[in-house]
């Protein structure tokens, strides 16, 4: 978190009047500095995830998958010993599950992990105290359409030990895929150590296909390839290094962001890929705790996007860069035809870090492509002959509208943040946004912050209609939003799209349109409520308090 721009007097949780927010200058970069052991870059070859099989068939019903979350070494690097990881199903990135719309699944959750944290705790943190057990897991199915239940709640969690959460349900969660082809993914979501847990390694892909996506003759098969990007420390012996050394009395060891110089792509450091000179299909995810990347590739090659979070765009879009906030997955088509074998085509950053303006840039290299020889002729459609479908927009007309307000808390003698908030709330505080069953609400998101932070909603996925500056000081003393430019239309590849999650900027109203059901099948009594999530992605913000509840109501 940068503070450079606004923020937040601990008053405000009083509500002790007007907020004049000091204009004190603050070090841009919180993350405690490691330097990782001199690694050479693409030397190892570019992993790719298994594809997890069920245990049982499809006969009577969901089939069944059972994933064990356990500790284990893994080599990272050529030339680094094996580092210990978390993973699920014994490998890290986690086996990616691969369902069909409309074909229900159940996962078995089971947890292996060691009674001992990999990571240093904060046990300052909410929901991480002294009287919890150190390793708790719950595991998220990032962007899927899923009842409460299902969704891995932050308290929903377990241990190895058997002991769980007060909103603990099962270990076995139904996945209804009941949304269109697209590239979620999973990881862990338990309280106050979620940042940890998905640092440690727990974090996967789950690919959702369909008949449409099926009938468009993209890339697939070995051409067709995922890609989690992630930055880590390291220290000489292999292992992860993830600071312990916080900022603030209050939290003595949670750190704001956390910024790795290593580059890592399906758990390998700076590894490469041999292509043909062909069209591949990569589904890139930014699964970074708090990093952003602004990728290009080499020779001026674009990225045909052909998809977002949840699901195709309505036409291959020609990205020279690709922006990727936490958590945020871009479904792209690169054609490496026509270069010629032995041509190097490299991955390159230059986001800044805490972005957009932060002064730390230190991972401008990201992987390696090298272009082999043609096996067999690419017979696949050019992204700018697909035909893909249609997104119909929501209409914002007549919808009800809800403020999302995101601000960080600053601790004065320290200079540096004390945790990040929604709406001035606690995520222990009852929730009050409280959209009908079926409605269609706008969420305006209003960030009075200096930094950027990945917004992202649990159940729904929601289009983005505009993001405008406004006057901070103005809305600090009176409350009120007063524009200072036009509303600017959302990237070529953000609408028509659906998005779980929406790079919010500094000092901007961005508004986003989405409409609230349930996985088709669902059952209901009137009244109920649903609780699911809005949370920053950044993992430290949304482990301290920049995360809070909602609820559909039936
Ligand atoms: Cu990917 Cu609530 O998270
Ligand atoms: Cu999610
Ligand atoms: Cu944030």
């Amino acid at each position: 978190m940068s503070t450079r721009r606004h923020f937040l007097k601990v008053s405000a949780l009083t509500g002790a009047g007007a907020l004049l927010a000091p204009r004190i200058p603050v070090p841009q970069l919180f993350a405690a500095r490691r330097t990782s052991p001199t690694l050479a870059r693409f030397v190892d070859v570019l992993p790719r995830p298994a594809v997890m099989t069920p245990v049982t068939g499809t006969a009577g019903g969901a089939a069944t998958y059972r994933v064990s979350m356990s500790e284990f070494a893994q080599q990272l690097h050529r030339d680094l010993p094996p580092t210990r990881v978390w993973g699920y199903a014994g490998q890290y990135p986690g086996p990616t599950i691969e369902v069909h719309r409309g074909l229900p699944i159940a996962v078995q959750w089971q947890k292996n992990l060691p009674s001992a944290h990999l990571l240093p705790i904060d046990h300052t943190i909410h929901g991480a105290g002294y009287d919890q057990p150190d390793v708790r897991a719950v595991v998220h199915l990032h962007g899927g359409k899923v009842m409460p239940e299902d969704d891995g709640y932050p308290l929903a969690w377990s241990t190895s030990a058997g002991e769980h959460g007060p909103n603990y349900y099962s270990d076995t969660f139904l996945y209804p895929n009941d949304q269109p082809a697209t590239t979620l993914w999973y990881h862990d979501h338990a309280l106050g150590i979620t940042r940890l847990n998905v640092h440690a390694g727990l974090a996967g892909f789950f690919l959702v296909r369909d008949s449409v996506e099926d009938a468009l003759n993209l890339p697939r098969g070995q051409y067709e390839i995922p890609l989690v990007i992630q930055d880590r420390n390291f220290n000489a012996d292999g292992s992860l290094f993830y600071s312990g050394e916080g900022l603030t009395s209050a939290h003595p060891v949670w750190i704001p962001e956390f910024f790795g110089d290593t580059a890592l792509v399906n758990g390998k450091v700076w590894p490469y890929l041999e292509v043909e000179p062909r069209r591949y299909r990569f589904r890139m995810l930014n699964g970074s705790n708090a990093r952003f990347y602004h990728l290009a590739l080499d020779k001026g090659l674009p990225f045909w996007q052909i998809g977002t979070d949840g699901g195709l765009l309505p036409r291959a879009v020609a990205m020279p860069r690709l922006l990727m906030g936490p958590a945020e997955r871009c479904d792209v088509i690169v054609d490496f035809s026509g270069l010629a074998p032995g041509t190097s085509i490299n991955l390159a950053n230059n986001a800044r870090s805490p972005f957009p303006d932060g002064t730390d840039t230190r991972l401008p290299q990201i992987m390696q492509f090298r272009v082999t020889s043609l096996s067999s002729p690419d017979a696949t459609t050019p992204p700018q002959n697909l035909l893909l479908p249609n997104v119909p927009l929501l209409d914002p007309t007549g919808a009800n509208v809800r403020d999302v307000v995101i601000s960080e808390i600053i601790d004065e003698e320290a200079d540096a943040p004390l945790e990040g908030l929604l709406d001035v709330k606690y995520f222990d505080m009852e929730p009050d946004k409280l959209p009908a069953l079926g409605s269609t609400e706008v969420w305006r998101i209003i960030n009075t912050t200096g930094d950027a932070h990945p917004i992202h909603l649990h159940l729904v996925q929601f289009q983005i209609l505009d993001r405008r500056t406004f006057d901070e000081e103005t809305y600090d003393e009176t409350g009120k939003i007063v524009y200072t430019g036009p509303a600017k239309a959302p990237a070529p590849n953000e609408r028509s799209a659906w998005k779980d999650t929406v790079l919010s900027y500094p000092g901007t109203v961005t508004r986003i349109i989405a409409k609230f059901e349930l996985p088709a099948g669902a059952v209901t009594q009137p009244g109920q409520r649903l609780r699911y999530l809005i949370h920053c992605h950044i993992l430290e913000h949304e482990d301290n308090e920049m995360m809070r509840p909602y609820e559909v109501v039936c």
